[in-house]
């Protein structure tokens, strides 16, 4: 059986930053495989308690065998941040002492072909973080108009869209484009990489997988809806991995800031340091930023 490893990010730094009681009940709202849920655990005392949460069953099972020697210390529960309040009531949780949004996927789902997100192995153009999600890679690229494909690529970052979008409805009138390799072999044929660090479809990729998810709104939902469940004192950690999604919380927080009972705990994001990014190259994109709420 493979053994996927997901290293967290910023780990230190979140521990540092979020915790402001030590016997609260904090929220981590990715968990993932439970890496920043552990460490939090481990620097709280037995009355400090995690409620983890993931979109993706899969991850939830994963997070919950990891996690099992925190006993109960430890709830898990699966579903969408975006709904936070809800899965909260659920849990019978009514407040929280800090929450942690670790933004994106995790290394499973990039390790494992069958979710469809990967450039580097090939799988079933799919991409969905809950794979009840009705969405697809697959119905955007094989059933969205040009316009729409355009329009999403293009404000993902990718300055070949019309290139790549024309290329998309091109082929897809021969027939469906069903997988990754398919894609990505499109594209790095009409928008070679001329020098460029990154491959021609990652931007493509990141554009759909947004889509995919809705996760920009996600991102702005789930930091609505925690904001009344925190205590005073309590703080808001987002860790993002490009600039898009980054735009959204820097401005939320700033606009929280300028209203009132709020307080900016980073005014500058705090990035991985070159000696994580030597030893975990997914970090090297990676921000954090974190408000207190007074
Ligand atoms: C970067 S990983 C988190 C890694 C985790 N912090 C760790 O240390 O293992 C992001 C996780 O968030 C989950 N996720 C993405 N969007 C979500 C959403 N809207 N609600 C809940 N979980 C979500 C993904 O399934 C993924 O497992």
């Amino acid at each position: 059986m493979t053994e996927y490893i997901h290293v967290s990010v910023l780990a230190e730094e979140v521990v540092d930053l979020l915790i402001t009681e030590k016997n609260g009940t904090y929220v981590d709202a990715t968990l993932g495989m439970g890496g920043h849920t552990a460490r939090l655990l481990a620097a709280l005392p037995p009355e400090g308690k995690v409620l983890g949460i993931d979109w993706d069953p899969e991850m939830a099972g994963v997070a919950a065998a990891k996690l099992k020697p925190f006993g109960d210390r430890v709830k898990i529960a699966q579903g969408n941040f975006a709904n936070i309040d809800e899965i909260m009531a659920r849990e019978g949780i009514s407040s929280l002492s800090g929450a942690l949004f670790d933004l994106g996927i995790s290394s499973l789902h990039l390790d494992k072909p069958s979710r469809g997100f990967s450039l580097k192995h090939d799988g079933p153009l799919d991409m969905r973080i809950n794979p009840d999600n009705p969405l697809t890679a697959y119905t955007i690229i094989n059933q969205w108009p040009f316009e729409q494909i355009e329009h999403l690529i293009r404000v993902c970052g990718e300055r070949h869209s019309r290139r790549i979008a024309r290329a998309i409805l091109e082929a897809r009138r021969v027939k469906p484009l069903d997988t990754t390799a398919e894609l990505s072999a499109l594209i790095e044929r009409v928008a070679p990489a001329r020098g460029e660090k990154i491959h021609p479809a990652t931007k493509t990729f990141l554009a759909l997988r947004v889509a995919v998810n809705y996760e920009f709104d996600n991102l702005t939902r789930g930091i609505q809806k925690v904001l009344p469940l925190l205590k005073p004192g309590a703080r808001i950690g987002i860790i993002t991995f490009h600039s898009l999604e980054d735009r959204i919380v820097k401005e939320t927080f700033r606009i929280m800031a300028k209203m009132g009972g709020w307080e900016l705990v980073t005014r500058k994001p705090v990035k991985p340091s070159d000696e994580e990014i030597a030893g975990n190259k997914r970090a090297r994109s990676a921000k954090l930023r974190v408000i207190e709420k007074l």
